[in-house]
């Protein structure tokens, strides 16, 4: 199995993640945000898209699965939950990709019925051909293809996570 050439090279994430907090900063600017990221294909996203926030974040996780190798299951596990009391509070929601909507949505329904003040979402990447429930996205990063990605958090069968860029995934026979 291989990896083909960068879709999304370094650069390129790195300048629309500071595009995406600094939206995120201009709507949220004289409140407090509790930013929860979605693991793990979150976790890189997170944490660079975190350190160009500039109002108050408090943070927090919640781990849940549905993808086994390269297809979605469609049922959502969570296997870890968040922490932070969120009820009357700003929360941000932080996915890596939304492919068809089932994981973001089922946790967006979630966040929703602990009663935030407000809850938006960001996602770096969008299939939107594969959408199968609508969820709305407040800032998306880019658009990409109906092809499976790997790198900048998301991985094949556990690995890729650690590149910092996103590829095409390809299998080798
Ligand atoms: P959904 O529930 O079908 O929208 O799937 C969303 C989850 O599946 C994401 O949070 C990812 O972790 C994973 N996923 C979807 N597409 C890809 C991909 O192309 N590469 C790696 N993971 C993916
Ligand atoms: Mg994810």
């Amino acid at each position: 199995m291989l990896v083909g050439k960068p879709l999304l090279g370094e650069k390129e994430i790195q300048a629309k993640v500071k595009e995406l907090a600094e939206a995120i900063s201009r709507d949220f600017a004289g409140e407090e945000l509790v930013a929860i990221g979605i693991l793990k294909g979150a976790f890189m996203f997170y944490s660079d898209l975190i350190r160009h926030i500039d109002v108050p974040v408090t943070v927090d996780f919640i781990i849940a699965s549905s993808y086994l190798k390269t297809e979605s299951t469609g049922e959502v596990r969570i296997h870890a939950d968040i922490r932070e009391d969120i009820s009357g509070k700003n929360v941000l929601l932080v996915e890596d990709i939304v492919d068809t909507g089932i994981t973001l949505n089922h946790i967006r329904e979630r966040i929703l019925q602990r009663a935030p003040a407000r809850l938006a979402v960001t996602a770096l990447l969008d299939k939107r051909e594969r959408r199968i429930v609508d969820v709305p996205i407040e800032y998306k990063g880019f658009e990409i293809p109906d092809r499976y990605v790997v790198g900048y958090g998301l991985d094949f069968d556990g690995k890729f996570r650690n590149l910092p860029y996103i590829s095409i995934f390809k299998r080798s026979e």
